[in-house]
């Protein structure tokens, strides 16, 4: 089994003011150890990004946008693209979020072209896929992520995603409070790998699938202690320094 780095990201959605970040990533950065036990990222909404950027510059803290344009550039109104998050300093773009692709209509292909920009540009894309509780009564989990992931695959290609970490967020486990079990979410953890060795073994093996859903200090241990559970994309509890240094300190297996 090849080591992957753990890997935490806070996804603060649509939260935050300046004062507001300012005080909390003063206290993220005070909080975490010179040498963090994962990869730690913040994603910020877009206009804060540069202000994040600044205010981590030579801290361990990566910093992501929530979205990213499918398209490189043009008349696409409203729309922000991978290479000005480059430029910005980005370094990471989560794609195919659930709440992009439920409430602004994001298909599978759209998310294999923001996945494509992405990795394009230099980003690291985090790819989103997850059933909704419908779908997991009918017994279609697998079939709807295996769906969700190959047409990320078939546009950007695995080559492409090779440094790309994949989010399993479970939609009935996004900010319900509900959690997937330990055991339900590596089962989904261990298919998807399964899914993309079909392509490439050793792409698989070696990227992070992270989990997501009602993340909490008091679950992320539990969770991250799965085979093929790699960290975490954190929600609600991103937004409590506290909460999201505990969950960042509970990828080390000590
Ligand atoms: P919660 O942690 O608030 O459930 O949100 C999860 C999520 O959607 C992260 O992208």
């Amino acid at each position: 089994m090849p080591q992957r780095r753990p890997f935490v990201a806070g996804n603060w959605k649509l939260n935050g003011s300046l004062a507001g970040n300012a005080g909390l990533l003063a206290a993220i950065v005070a909080g975490l150890p010179a040498t963090p036990p994962c990869d730690v990222v913040v994603c910020p909404a877009y206009v804060h990004l540069p202000d994040a950027i600044g205010r981590l510059a030579g801290a361990a803290i990566g910093v992501g946008a929530q979205d990213v344009a499918d398209v490189a550039g043009g008349a696409y109104t409203g729309e922000v693209s991978a290479t000005m998050l480059r430029e910005v300093g980005c370094r990471y773009a989560i794609v195919g979020h659930s709440e992009r692709r439920m409430l602004y209509g994001e298909t599978d292909a759209a998310v294999g072209r923001k996945a494509a920009a992405a990795a394009g540009a230099g980003l690291v894309p985090i790819v989103c896929v997850g059933e909704t509780l419908a779908e997991r009564d009918a017994g279609a989990t697998l079939a709807v992520v295996e769906r969700q992931l190959e047409a990320a695959v078939a546009v950007a290609g695995l080559a492409a995603l090779a440094d790309a970490v994949i989010a399993y967020e479970p939609v009935w486990a996004i900010g319900t409070g509900r959690t997937a079990t330990p055991a339900q979410a590596d089962e989904v953890h261990g298919a998807i790998r399964a899914m993309l060795a079909r392509h490439d073994a050793t792409i698989a093996g070696r990227l992070r699938i992270v989990y997501g859903g009602s993340v909490k200090a008091a679950n992320a241990r539990d969770l991250f202690a799965m085979a093929n559970i790699d960290g975490g994309l954190v929600g609600g509890a991103s937004l409590d320094a506290g909460e999201f240094l505990a969950i960042c300190g509970a990828a080390d297996p000590a």
